[in-house]
């Protein structure tokens, strides 16, 4: 059997760990106390035939090059590729000299130029950081002076340190949104089943944008043709991008898409899969996650990932005041429960510790992703609420309208 390393500590690392374990000996590190086989240990110090790195985070900051050399097959891009995620203005750049379908942009250091650049766009102001931001530097509104506000705090460096001293602002664009993820070797790609994820914190998307709260597979919405259209249009001509810029993309490439009445344009790439979307996709998966991503990691795929008909809902549970200050410290109640209640596929845990009483807590801003399975969305949303409503701890909250109307 197979050894693979998943690196990492999030529900997403625990759903691969879920669907990974079906066909191979899985370890996550660090993982968490509520992900079994976790371990708290450097991945530079554990051998296995695959290693999966499944935040960006490490990747962006070159643990898969790390990993190669030391003579591992690794599933994940390398620091070059990583800055797909990792500036924005980077990304931008290579979608331009692709021809990839996305929103007009201006990259600034100077708020100057910046403020200038804004005026001449129209409501809705999108304004970005250029880096990392754990999903969170993202700003979308119909009020100028609050994005001229966000250009002021990104650029000085107060609102998200460095991430912020380069700014992207972009046209506005509206419709539909959908992730399409594609597993990459270097040359081909094949997409897997689409997920729609929801980013707003409350029902209705109202409030901040967040993580995710949470996701839906498959997209009844999302034709065979748009997965086509999307990997000839979007998927290929970046890997060709890449390639001639002399980078060898192994690792997820996930498109963000907006369907806009133009036709579907990208808003964004990430280098990992979606988390919730992972939660909702990889189960759903009939051939084996194990085999394509070691044929991905090896530069040459050649299986067709085929999926179940069955859908899959996943709902979030956040502690009170995510996204912005998240308190955590409670003790958590009901996952076994949860996971006992028909139709329950799985509870993904992410932020979650342990205490002195060895009893599990909460201790991140999304703590966990109750997953439920079922013949349509609907059954598969009903099994999952049922599940998500066993579990408790003080200020828990969770969106109550996750897939209500597909
Ligand atoms: P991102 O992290 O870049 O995907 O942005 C987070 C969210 O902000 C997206 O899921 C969209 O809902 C919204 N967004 C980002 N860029 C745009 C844009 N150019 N026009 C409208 N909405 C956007
Ligand atoms: N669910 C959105 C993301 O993973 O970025």
């Amino acid at each position: 059997m197979n050894k693979v390393v998943i690196v990492g500590s999030g529900g997403r690392e625990h759903a691969l760990a879920h669907v990974i374990g079906r066909d191979a000996e899985v370890t996550v590190t660090p993982g968490n106390p509520a992900i079994p086989n976790s371990i708290e240990t450097s991945p530079l110090q554990l051998d296995a035939d695959l290693f999966v790195v499944g935040p960006e985070a490490p990747l962006v900051n070159g643990l898969a090059d790390e990993l190669r050399n030391q003579g591992k097959l690794v599933f994940g891009p390398g620091a070059d590729g990583a800055q797909l995620e990792g500036s924005k203005a980077w990304m931008k750049d290579l979608l331009m000299e692709a021809g990839v379908p996305t929103a007009q942009y201006g990259a600034f250091t100077e708020v100057e130029p910046a403020m200038t650049y804004l005026e001449t766009m129209s409501a809705p102001y999108v304004v970005k950081t250029d880096g990392l931001a754990a999903g969170k530097g993202v700003l979308v509104t119909n009020n100028l002076p609050e994005a001229q506000k966000a250009v002021h705090e990104y650029l000085s460096g107060a609102a998200f340190g460095s991430a912020g001293e380069k700014v992207v602002i972009e046209e506005g664009m509206a419709g539909p949104e959908i992730s399409i993820l594609a597993i990459c070797d270097g040359n081909k790609a094949v997409a897997l089943s689409p997920a729609q994820d929801f980013k707003r914190l409350l029902d209705h998307d109202q409030g901040p944008n967040t993580g995710g709260m949470g996701a839906y597979s498959p997209v009844p919405s999302a034709e065979p043709e748009l997965i086509s259209e999307v990997l000839d249009m979007f998927i290929k001509p970046t890997m060709a991008t890449l390639k001639q810029r002399g980078i060898d993309y192994r690792g997820v490439l996930y498109a963000g898409l907006m369907l806009t009445k133009a036709g579907p344009k990208l808003l964004e790439y990430n280098v990992r899969f979606g988390d919730p979307e992972a939660q909702v996709v990889l189960p759903r998966l009939e051939t084996s996650l194990t085999q394509l991503l070691l044929e991905a990691a090896m530069g040459d795929i050649r299986m067709e990932p085929v999926f179940t008909s069955d859908a899959m809902v996943t709902v979030i549970c956040a502690t009170k005041g995510y996204p912005l200050s998240p308190q955590t410290g409670h003790q958590i109640e009901g996952i076994q429960e949860a996971r006992d209640s028909r139709g329950i596929e799985e509870i993904f845990c992410a932020g979650i510790d342990i205490n002195v009483n060895q009893q599990l807590v909460t201790a991140g801003g999304r703590v966990l992703a109750v997953t439920g399975r079922g013949v349509d969305i609907e059954e598969a949303r009903m099994f999952a609420y049922s599940g998500a409503n066993k579990i408790q701890w003080e200020g828990l909250q969770k969106r109550e309208d996750i897939a209500g109307e597909v």
